[in-house]
């Protein structure tokens, strides 16, 4: 057998004995050390369930980001991130705001688009006789969505829109999905419904698929805060809000900015979707499409000072699930899902804006004052103290070291690292 062969035919622990016995060159310790590629056995297990030619899993950081007050309710926000400062960042803001109300939000119905291209002999009049035909494609579709319909979602709409350049007829299916992201009750519709519409048009299926643009799935976030209590090392509250609402707005003239704005504001929202075992692209794809909704793409949040108050605003489309696929099924994600009081799929949506709002506020507040730079001290320091041996409470303690010594590098912190522990022992 070949060694993909093998790789794909083999159950996972074989696979990875093969892994390193295949591979070229000498044997060393990374290699055959499978911890770098998880040992726990359920895990594994689950790894090989949910894809294919697993080998293992990684051990992404789960944080728990807080306090949030969001619609009055006080909530914990699971976040899976390899990044440091994003959990103290949105925690940051989390906790200024929460003694002001917190952060108010609102979503639409969790509705989603099937797509199906047709080609062949149509034109622009082919959309029509998708629309006179709107009744007996929902009839057609009855079986399929009937379980979704059962839960309050199911058929909304149906629409059609001819693609000159292309020649090609899209026909979009409006489905409501309630809990769900969606994307198999989606692409199940899109497949089924094909041969209907090859016939009412006289044209042939190209391809059916769900779209990610999720325009029609949005949810929001408001907040408010006395500028007061911007305050920070360098400017009082009123130009530190200024200055914020400077920066938005540069982000929604500057693509260049824009760009990193909107990471900032993803920052959190990626790691609640990673946490919960949501489609992270899914939702990083429908939010940056949404940026470009007018032509240029721009910043997601606004803010504005009324009265010495300084608001803020986010709205983006969120196609967040709390049921299918890894939701609910991967155990940390249904711890995760347990740990934010167990919201429906609007509900969560409604947690990501508001996340998203807070950690776009504390970005903005470090970028036009302090700088973030500062606040990174502190975990380059913690990864250069583990790197240099100490585990467990000598990280910190360590890291402590390497900040009032302004030790850099990890040559010099592996040395100065060797010379700690014998102080200690000593
Ligand atoms: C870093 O991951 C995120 C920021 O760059 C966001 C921003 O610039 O707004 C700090």
């Amino acid at each position: 057998m070949t060694f993909w062969k093998k790789l794909r035919k083999e159950p996972v622990r074989e696979r990875r004995r093969s892994i390193s016995s295949d591979m070229p060159g000498p044997k060393s310790k990374i290699r055959t050390d499978f911890s770098f590629t998880g040992f726990d056995e359920d895990l594994l297990d689950l790894s090989e369930v949910m894809i294919e030619q697993a080998v293992g899993y990684v051990g992404v950081p789960l944080g728990l980001a807080g306090p949030f007050i969001i619609d009055g309710r006080e909530i914990r926000i699971p976040l899976a991130t390899e990044e440091p400062s994003v959990v103290a960042a949105a925690s940051f803001a989390g906790r200024l705001l929460s003694g002001h109300g917190g952060i108010s939000t609102q979503s639409t119905e969790p509705v989603m688009a099937a797509q199906v291209f047709l080609e062949g002999n149509l034109d622009i009049s082919s959309a029509g006789k998708i629309l006179d035909s709107r009744d007996d494609i929902r009839e057609h579709l009855q079986k399929t969505l009937k379980s979704m319909e059962n839960r309050g979602g199911g058929w909304r709409d149906i629409d059609a829109r001819w693609i000159a350049p292309s020649r090609a007829l899209a026909v979009n299916i409006q489905i409501d999905v309630r809990d769900s992201m969606g994307a198999n009750l989606l692409n199940s519709v899109a497949e089924k419904v094909g041969p209907l519409l090859e016939k009412i048009t006289g044209g042939r299926v190209l391809m059916a698929i769900l779209s990610n643009r999720s325009w029609d799935r949005i949810a929001s976030a408001r907040l408010s805060i006395p500028a007061g209590e911007l305050k920070t090392m360098g400017f009082d509250g009123r130009e530190t809000a200024r200055r914020i609402v400077r920066a938005a707005r540069i982000a929604r003239e500057d693509f260049d900015r824009a760009v990193t704005h909107n990471k900032g504001i993803m920052n959190g929202i990626s790691a609640l979707a990673l946490a919960t075992g949501n489609d992270t692209r899914a939702i990083e794809a429908a939010a940056h499409a949404y940026a470009a909704r007018y032509g240029p793409y721009h910043g997601l949040s606004q803010y504005w000072i009324e009265e010495g108050t300084l608001h803020g605003s986010l709205e983006l489309p969120l196609p967040f699930a709390v049921t299918g696929g890894a939701v609910g099924f991967h155990p940390t994600s249904r711890w995760c899902l347990e740990q934010l009081g167990s919201p429906d799929g609007p509900g969560l949506s409604r947690i990501a804006a508001a996340l998203g709002l807070a950690q776009n506020l504390a970005a903005l507040r470090a970028l036009v004052c302090e700088g973030i730079q500062k606040g990174h001290m502190n975990s380059h320091a913690r990864r250069l103290a583990y790197n240099a041996g100490a585990r467990g409470k000598s990280v910190p303690a360590f890291a402590a070291v390497i900040c009032s010594e302004n030790i850099r590098g990890h040559e010099a912190a592996a040395k100065r690292f060797a010379r700690w522990i014998e102080e200690i022992d000593a």
